[in-house]
C-alpha cells in the first residue's frame, strides 16, 4: 500500500514540477530533460565527478539537473565558483543533509551538516582559534612525530622482511592515528574498521536522499546502519571522555595539549557540552581519516607512475633535509617541490570531487540564472582541475606548475579549491596538511620504492571511483620499500 501510495505521489509530484520548472525554465540553468519520477539521477553512478563533466561539456558551466525530487545545480568552471563560494557565500553556505546524518540528531549538532547557524559559527571559532590554530598544532606536533616514527619503523620491518605493503591500509592506519593522538592521544587504529564502514553507509547511494517521502520508512536501512554505529562511537568517546575527565580532577595534572584538552577546557565549558562535543569528535574523525588516507594513497600513485618526478623530490629531500634525518613539520616550507606534489596530487585527485553539497536559503540569482530557494549546489572541482581551458596539458602530473607562482589550495584560488572555500571551507585543513607533507616526506626520504611483481610505472591503474565518502584508487597499490641507509 506505502509503494502504491508513493508512486502514486511522485506522479502527481513529477507533473506538478515539470509545470513549475517550465514556467521559471527560463531562468534556471540548462540541462538534461528529467524522466518522471527519477529525474536525471542516473547520473549519481560511483563515477558522478565524470558524468557530470560530460553534462557540463553540453550544457556549461552551470547546469540543472533533478536527481529524484531534489533540484541540483552543477557548477563546473573558476568563474562560476567564484560566484557561489566567494559572491554569494552568505546565501548559499547551507548543506543538504544525507539521511544517515540525521542520526542521533547529527545533522543539528555537527559543524559539518549543520545550516549556518549561531551553534555553526560558535564551532567554527572553536576550530579556527584554538583547535587548527597555528600555536596549538605546534603544541601538538610532538604527538604526530611518534606516529610518524611508528610508520618508519613498521616500514623498516617490512623492507627487511622485503614484504610488499597495501599502500592504502597503510596510510589509513597512520592518518587516523596521527589524527586521534592530535584530536585526544588516543591510537585510534583499532577502531578503524568502525571509522570505515561509518564513511560507506554515509556514502552509499539512499532512495531516501533523492524521495524525502522515503526517510519515513528507511527502505534501505542505511539511517538505521548509521545509527548503531554513532552509537559504538559515541560509546568509545564516552569513556575516552570520562577518563580524560578523571585525570584532569588528579594532582599534577599536566594537559597533553591535544583537541580534547581545548574542548575540555574551562572556557568552553558553556558552549561545548559533551553531547556536542561528540558530534565534533565525530566529524574531526569521519572528515579527516579517508581524505588524507586516500591523498596520501594517490600522492604515492603518480610518484610512482613518473618515476623522474620521484627522483626529483627525492634529490630535494636529501639536499635540504639530509638522509637518515627525521623531517619536521616545520622543515615543509623549505620543501617546495614536496609541496607542488601535494598541490598537484589534489587537482588531479580531489578526495571530495564535488565538495560538500551546499543548499541555498534564499533565491539567487547568478550570471542571469535563478538557484531556487532549497537547491542543493555542487561544484566540480574534479572537472575544473582538468579543463584545458583551466591548465596546460591538464591530465598531465606535473608539479613544476606550481613552482614560483602563488596559486595555492587555500581558498583564494578558484581553479584549484579542493579544501571549497568562503565560510565553509575545510577547518582541517592546517592539519591536513602537516600530515600529508610528513607521511609522504618521511616515506621518501627514508625508502626507496618499487612496484609489487616488477609491475612497469606505465602499467599502473589509475581509474578512481567514489568509494564511501571520497575518490579513491580503483586498484589497491601495492609497493615494496628498500630501507636508504
Ligand atoms: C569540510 C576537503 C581533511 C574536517 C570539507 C570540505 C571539503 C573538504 C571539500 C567542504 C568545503 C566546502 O563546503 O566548501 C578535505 C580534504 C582533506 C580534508 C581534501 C584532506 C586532504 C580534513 C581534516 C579534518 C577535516 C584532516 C579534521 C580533522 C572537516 C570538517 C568539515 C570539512 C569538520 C565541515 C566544515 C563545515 O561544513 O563547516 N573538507 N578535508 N577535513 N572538513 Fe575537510
Amino acid at each position: 500500500i506505502f509503494l502504491l501510495i508513493f508512486i502514486v505521489t511522485q506522479v502527481f509530484y513529477s507533473l506538478f514540477a515539470t509545470k513549475m520548472r517550465n514556467k521559471t525554465n527560463s531562468k534556471l540553468p540548462p540541462g538534461p530533460f528529467p524522466l518522471p519520477i527519477v529525474g536525471n539521477l542516473f547520473v549519481m553512478n560511483n563515477k558522478p565527478h565524470k558524468s557530470l563533466a560530460k553534462l557540463a561539456k553540453i550544457y556549461g558551466p552551470i547546469l540543472t539537473l533533478k536527481l529524484g525530487q531534489v533540484t541540483t545545480i552543477v557548477i563546473s568552471s573558476p568563474d562560476m565558483a567564484k560566484e557561489i563560494l566567494q559572491t554569494h557565500d552568505s546565501l548559499l553556505s547551507d548543506r543538504t543533509v544525507p539521511h544517515a546524518l540525521t542520526a542521533f540528531n547529527h545533522d543539528q549538532f555537527g559543524v559539518g551538516f549543520l545550516s549556518l547557524s549561531p551553534l555553526w559559527r560558535e564551532m567554527r571559532r572553536v576550530c579556527k582559534n584554538q583547535l587548527f590554530s597555528n600555536k596549538s598544532l605546534d603544541a601538538s606536533q610532538y604527538l604526530r612525530r611518534g606516529k610518524i616514527d611508528e610508520l618508519i619503523n613498521y616500514v623498516s620491518q617490512c623492507s627487511l622482511k622485503g614484504e610488499a605493503i597495501d599502500m592504502g591500509k597503510l596510510a589509513f592506519k597512520t592518518s587516523i592515528n596521527l589524527l586521534s593522538n592530535t584530536v585526544f592521544s588516543v591510537d585510534f587504529a583499532n577502531n578503524k574498521d568502525l571509522v570505515m564502514d561509518m564513511s560507506e553507509t554515509v556514502g552509499s547511494p539512499n532512495m531516501a536522499d533523492f524521495f524525502p517521502l522515503l526517510r519515513l520508512i528507511d527502505p534501505q536501512g542505511i539511517k538505521r546502519t548509521y545509527v548503531f554505529y554513532v552509537g559504538k562511537l559515541f560509546g568509545i568517546f564516552d569513556n575516552i571522555i570520562d577518563q580524560k575527565l578523571k585525570l584532569r580532577e588528579g594532582d599534577g595534572f599536566v594537559a597533553n595539549n591535544d583537541m580534547l584538552d581545548s574542548l575540555l577546557a574551562e572556557e568552553n565549558k558553556k558552549e561545548l557540552d559533551r553531547e556536542k562535543i561528540q558530534h565534533l569528535l565525530h566529524d574531526l574523525l569521519v572528515g579527516g581519516t579517508d581524505t588524507t588516507t586516500y591523498t596520501l594513497e594517490w600522492a604515492m600513485a603518480e610518484l610512482l607512475h613518473n618515476p623522474n618526478i620521484m627522483s626529483k623530490v627525492k634529490k630535494e629531500l636529501e639536499d635540504t633535509i639530509g638522509i637518515g634525518n627525521p623531517i619536521e613539520e616545520s622543515d615543509v616550507a623549505r620543501l617546495p617541490y614536496l609541496q607542488a606534489i601535494i598541490k598537484e596530487t589534489l587537482r588531479l585527485h580531489p578526495i571530495a570531487p564535488l565538495l560538500l553539497p551546499r543548499k541555498a536559503k534564499e533565491d539567487v540569482e547568478v550570471n542571469g540564472y535563478l538557484i531556487p530557494k532549497g537547491a542543493q549546489i555542487f561544484v566540480n572541482v574534479w572537472a575544473i582541475g582538468r579543463d584545458p581551458k583551466v591548465w596546460d596539458n591538464p591530465n598531465l602530473f606535473s608539479p613544476k606548475r606550481f613552482l614560483g607562482t602563488k596559486l595555492d589550495i587555500k581558498g583564494q584560488n578558484f581553479q584549484l579549491t579542493p579544501f571549497g572555500s568562503g565560510r565553509r571551507i575545510c577547518p582541517g585543513l592546517p592539519l591536513a596538511m602537516r600530515m600529508l607533507h610528513m607521511m609522504l616526506g618521511s616515506l621518501l626520504i627514508s625508502f626507496d620504492w618499487k612496484l609489487e611483481n616488477d609491475m612497469k610505472p606505465e602499467e599502473i591503474d589509475m581509474e578512481d571511483a567514489i568509494q564511501g565518502l571520497a575518490l579513491r584508487k580503483c586498484e589497491s597499490l601495492r609497493v615494496i620499500p628498500t630501507k636508504i641507509s
